[in-house]
């Protein structure tokens, strides 16, 4: 089996937590595309759910697949939220972005009763970090910016190159949804997430980190060993 056949194991088990007239957010990458793919059918089939997506790229495709969609203005509070995840821990701490759209993702995730993250095996760690995380930030100020998150990542015991996302065609700087810009950080080990965190949130030009901690309620994972479902230990049943 492939990491895509995992990926949409991994989805359609995900599948198994969504109920009739749930409001769900919806995740960014090509694991939540195969939940939306997935949740798409059932849509066509008679399902009534409403949905939040986390990125254009997600809203495009639910709109294609006849999902109905609404924003956080509208329903400010969703019951479940179904994403992906490019690193994941014991404790099910995240590390998120790998999409660019971890800002959006964030947000909705936060707005939601609880969080579901699906990944194949590969994306399980003991500690996080050997995925640079993702930090978004403003355009203005930007070596300003990227001197501060080096400096305090240093003080929370980060250190490692800073590389300034570029755009697939590789000319121009990757811009977020939101219009923002993202240093992918290559720490490769993070000892302490929490501190790491708290030091990038007091950043000025820092408009969000890819640390997801105490977020995700549960994750599933697809491997070699079939599905497993793990539920963090800080949060509700799912
Ligand atoms: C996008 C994300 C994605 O969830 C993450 O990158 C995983 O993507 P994929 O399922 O393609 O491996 O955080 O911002």
């Amino acid at each position: 089996m492939s990491l895509d056949d995992w990926k949409l194991l991994a989805a359609q088990k995900a599948m198994t937590f969504v109920e009739p007239r749930m409001k769900l957010g919806l995740g960014t990458g090509s694991t939540a595309a195969k939940f939306v793919e997935l949740l798409g059918v059932e849509v066509a089939k008679g399902l009534d759910i409403i949905c939040v997506p986390t990125s254009e790229a997600t809203r495009k495709q639910a709109e294609a697949l006849g999902i109905k969609l609404t924003t956080l203005d509208e329903q400010p509070f969703l019951d479940l939220t179904v994403d992906g995840t490019d690193e994941l821990d014991e404790e099910l701490r995240l590390i998120k972005g790998g999409g660019g759209a971890l800002l959006r993702e964030k947000i909705v995730a936060t707005a939601s009763e609880s969080m579901i993250v699906m990944a194949d095996n590969s994306k399980q760690v003991d500690k996080l970090g050997a995925f640079p995380l993702p930090v978004e930030v403003v355009p203005f100020g930007l070596k300003a910016t990227e001197k501060m998150i080096e400096m305090l990542a240093n003080e929370a015991g980060c250190n490692g190159e800073l590389k300034l996302r570029m755009a697939a065609d590789g000319g121009v700087p990757f811009k977020t949804d939101g219009g923002n810009l993202i240093f992918d950080c290559h720490f490769e080990r993070i000892e302490d997430p929490e501190s790491l965190a708290d030091a990038l949130h007091i950043i000025p030009g820092v408009v969000e980190h890819g640390l997801f901690l105490g977020v995700a309620d549960a994750a599933i994972i697809a491997g070699p060993d079939g599905v497993k479902v793990y539920e963090a230990d800080y949060d509700i049943e799912v």
